[in-house]
């Protein structure tokens, strides 16, 4: 007998999740000591804006109390942001956390989850966590098929997820289709639209999906700091629901899930949206000179609307990703997903990362 035979059944084949790999670990496994460069985790790959920093800072010297459970004064100033009531919004470790809770609080025996596949890796972990069926609907030319993804709905399905724009692919559906879906999909089915990459949108016709709630008490809407915010290291996401969708999530979640360094940073962020409009431009602008440069070297590229792009290398390039970390540059290998055997994901990182990253890639391809 093993500890792993005591473990719960539905648990024992639960496959962890696999983030990019850090700077560090790629340093002592290669022995590299030059430069190394990360575009694996969809980061943003600047620090957060300085009075965030500074929020931090003060923040400090209240770290010997607990944080407000209730993030009261971030909801109503999420609330303020959104145009919603400040009892529709929920603060999550992450949203991350909050799709756990979602499942945790919705979802369970022969209650079924659909989602689009490929799509974020936390969908499946938190689907085999609550021992519930996962119902993948295969993209369609890197897209979520709306239209599959409604036919797979039953009447065992709890919840589905619709990951817009999606990882891994990077390509979103748009307000007409959204709008088809949600009016169509039964109202006990909850529907929760992961927008974590939504800052980064252009395409004018991406669906405002809070403005959904009013209508369809079955929507829920994350969002997150982790990306253009700069804030992914103290963790912090929120949702905008019905007010119902919040009391069954304040059931479910641990007392202070929600750090106060996370809380006072994610405030501070909040007052400054024009300072991350600047980083939406310039991060449109790089996203846009790396996709070109890899199109120019013969990779298949969807059309992307969040800080990354999905890479697929012409034939004959099998080493590819090997290659650029013998170089030092980590981006995310894409077979896991079914993406192709040397396909990857890259993150925009800055002007000077990114021409690295081209340049070495030049000499490889
Ligand atoms: C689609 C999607 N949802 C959620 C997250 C996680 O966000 P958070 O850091 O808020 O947990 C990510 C992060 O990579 C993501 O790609």
């Amino acid at each position: 007998m093993s500890i792993v035979d005591l473990m719960q059944p539905h648990l024992k084949n639960v496959k962890p999740y696999v983030p990019g790999k850090p700077i560090e670990e790629l340093r002592r496994e290669r022995n590299i000591q030059g430069e190394i460069i990360k575009l694996a985790s969809n980061e943003n790959p600047y620090e957060p804006i300085e009075e965030a920093r500074q929020a931090i800072i003060e923040e400090l010297s209240e770290i010997n109390r607990y944080p407000d459970s209730g993030c009261y004064n971030l909801c109503i100033e999420l609330a303020k942001h959104h145009g919603v009531n400040p009892n529709q919004i929920f603060i999550g470790n992450g949203s991350n956390e909050i799709l756990d809770l979602l499942v945790r609080a919705f979802v369970g025996g022969s209650d079924e989850i659909v989602y689009a596949w490929p799509s974020f890796q936390v969908y499946p972990i938190v689907s085999q966590l609550a021992g519930v069926k996962s119902v993948q609907v295969p993209l369609k030319d890197y897209r979520l098929d709306l239209p599959s993804m409604r036919a797979a709905v039953t009447r065992e399905t709890k919840l589905v997820i619709i990951c817009n724009p999606n990882n891994p692919t990077s390509t979103y559906v748009s307000k007409s289709e959204v709008d088809l879906l949600v009016e169509d999909l039964p109202k006990e089915v909850l529907v929760a639209f992961d927008e974590a990459y939504y800052e980064y949108v252009a395409a004018a016709d991406f669906p405002d999906t809070p403005d959904l709630l009013s209508k369809h008490p079955n929507v829920i809407v994350l969002r997150t700091f982790s990306k253009i915010h700069s804030l992914a290291g103290v963790r912090i996401g929120y949702s905008l629901s019905h007010e119902d969708v919040v009391t069954c999530l304040n059931k479910v979640r641990q007392p202070f899930n929600v750090n106060s360094i996370a809380q006072a940073a994610a405030r501070a962020a909040l007052k400054h949206m024009d300072k991350i409009r600047v980083r939406v431009k310039e991060n449109r602008d790089e996203l846009d000179f790396v996709r070109v440069e890899l199109q120019k070297l013969g990779f298949v590229v969807p059309p992307s609307q969040t800080n990354f792009l999905l890479a697929v290398p012409p034939p004959g390039n099998s080493a590819i990703i090997e290659q650029l970390m013998q170089k030092g540059i980590i981006v995310r290998p894409m077979k896991p997903f079914g993406l192709g055997e040397d396909s990857f994901r890259v993150t925009v990182g800055t002007p000077y990362e990114n021409r690295k990253f081209i340049e070495t890639l030049k000499e490889l391809v």
